[in-house]
């Protein structure tokens, strides 16, 4: 360093603008790292289309109401729509919900168990397990344990059909956290699924009144 600050004194630069010269560059190689950071953040991780990413679907591939749900393998979502004012056997009111339970849901397809991936099946009218039985209604709701909350969700946007206009998204209720179906407005032409957008479904008591057990 003694003999770099002796050249820069015989090149006419003094010791002083050496040093000052050496703490700029460091101060801007710092930046540079900062700004790089900056960008690798803000750039998205996940495209569409991708597992994390968003998938955006024609309306028309929204199931109709209260009849088994479309899965999407890709995204590991199921979708399904509901309406309690139109009940059936697949979707009922219960006095155990808080009603009307209405709109699309974007349901993760992993059980809150212990993460099989469960199915649907339609000889029974809802999702069932294969590894230690828990059985959910078509929008998630716990009917069986040991699973031991809902089916959780994912958000849902209602599209224009410029594809970047967003309708409506999901709300999230007040009383539990959870994405709440959303009840797609008039002019949807896109529904579009954010994976990377998770809520939990609710630790609400099981359904007894599916399985006529209820006290
Ligand atoms: S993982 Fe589904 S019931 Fe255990």
């Amino acid at each position: 360093m003694a003999n770099v600050a002796a050249d820069a004194g015989n090149n006419g630069i003094t010791r002083r603008e050496f040093l000052y010269y050496v703490w700029g560059a460091s101060i801007a190689l710092v930046a540079a790292q900062s700004a790089g950071m900056l960008v690798w953040f803000l750039i998205p991780k996940f495209r569409e289309g991708e597992f994390g990413g968003t998938f955006t679907l024609p309306v028309d591939e929204v199931p109709d109401i209260n009849v088994p749900p479309a899965g999407y393998a890709e995204g590991r979502f199921w979708i399904s729509n509901l309406d309690t004012e139109q009940a059936n056997d697949v979707m009922y009111p219960s006095d155990q919900d808080t009603l009307p339970i209405k709109g699309v849901a974007a349901i993760y397809k992993v059980c809150t168990h212990l993460g099989c991936i469960y199915t649907w099946v339609e000889a029974n009218d809802r999702f069932e397990c294969p590894c230690h039985g828990s059985k959910y209604r078509l929008d998630g709701r716990r009917i069986e344990s040991p699973a031991p909350r809902d089916l959780d969700r994912f958000k849902v946007s209602a599209l224009a059909d410029d594809k970047i206009t967003v309708l409506a998204e999901s709300a999230i209720s007040e009383e539990n956290g959870t994405f709440l179906p959303l009840d797609l407005p008039a002019g949807t032409a896109f529904v579009q699924v954010d994976t990377g957008a998770k809520k939990l479904g609710n630790s609400t008591p099981l359904l007894c009144s599916y399985a006529g057990n209820c006290p």
